[in-house]
């Protein structure tokens, strides 16, 4: 029976992922912010999977929780055969405007705290040549205006785990990014728009940002299950592939980006970005 390790378990991909991986027959290690007093969130799959859902409190920023869950999976389970670094949130607005804590926390949570749990469990997954998938995103490849320090965020986990595919290929542990476009799960609902005040130059541009998000947002089709099972039949394979981009919007960006020369894209970009999000 194969140990599944989930971070950001209590909701979106990581709660999808938790009962897909638990409906395939694996072992989960479901972790979140305060998991054990959220009884609600994995009722079900407590009476219906018993013994294989395991689940721990864990804040991907606090070191000292990690190297606890990290000592008792060695010992429950001697080892671990793939980890999903999935915890993160967005962080929206404009640089100027953010505190340093805000930049802080951002980086803590999305890049440092998928910096801590790899290095924490890469012991347990080389005893298995496990494989590691980080969340990545759309704005993992992509900047994005008013967005600066969520696509700084996940680029810095795309040369994370790009540089680790490299360097831990001789011990048989492989990593996949993952890069989701928009898929309808409490994302949108726990994002921080980062209004400072209504004197802010950036203000406008902001809420016209907002508007436009939670205009698409509501017209979203694509469902995080997509997402799941995906992650579900990539982890089976042998040989896993560096990136898998997920969601029409998604892989529209991707081409865009890889196929459109930089010079248009960004002439065409700008066009784009003025118009909407500088209008009155
Ligand atoms: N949905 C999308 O459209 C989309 C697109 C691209 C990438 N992504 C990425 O997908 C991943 C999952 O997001 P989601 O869409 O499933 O959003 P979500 O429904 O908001 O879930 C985010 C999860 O991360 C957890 N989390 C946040 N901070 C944490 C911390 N310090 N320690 C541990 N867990 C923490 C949340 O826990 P709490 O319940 O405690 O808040 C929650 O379980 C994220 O990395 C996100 O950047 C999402």
């Amino acid at each position: 029976m194969r140990i599944v390790l989930i971070t950001g378990a209590t909701s979106g991909f990581g709660k999808l992922m938790t009962q897909t991986f638990l409906a395939h027959g694996d072992l989960v290690v479901a972790t979140g912010r305060n998991l054990k007093q959220r009884r609600e969130i994995f009722e079900e799959e407590r009476e219906k999977f018993g013994d294989r859902l395991v689940e721990f409190d864990l804040d991907v920023r606090n070191e000292h929780q990690v190297l606890e869950v990290a000592n008792i999976i060695e010992e429950k389970f001697s080892s671990l055969d793939i980890l999903i670094n999935n915890a993160g949130y967005g962080l929206f607005g404009a640089l100027e405007d953010f505190s340093n804590e805000q930049i802080k926390e951002q980086m803590d949570v999305n890049f440092y705290g998928t910096v801590l749990m790899t290095r924490s469990f890469l012991p347990l997954l080389r005893k298995k040549q496990g494989k590691i998938f980080n969340f990545s995103s759309v704005f993992g490849f992509m900047g994005f205006p008013l967005t600066s320090l969520y696509c700084a965020s996940k680029f810095a986990v795309e040369g994370l785990s790009e540089s680790l595919r490299l360097e831990l290929s001789s011990f048989g542990v492989q990593i996949c990014l993952i890069q989701p476009g928009g898929f309808r799960t409490d994302f949108g609902k726990n994002l921080i728009w980062n209004f400072k005040n209504e004197h802010s130059i950036y203000d406008r541009s902001l809420r016209n940002y907002q508007n436009l998000h939670d205009y698409f947002a509501a017209k979203k089709k694509q469902h995080p299950l997509e997402v799941a099972n995906g992650v579900l039949k990539l982890s089976k394979l042998k040989r896993i592939p560096m990136r898998k981009v997920f969601g029409q919007d998604g892989k529209f960006s991707y081409l865009l980006k890889t196929f459109v020369p930089e010079s248009l894209y960004f002439i065409f970009f700008e066009k784009i970005i003025n118009k909407f999000f500088n209008k009155p």
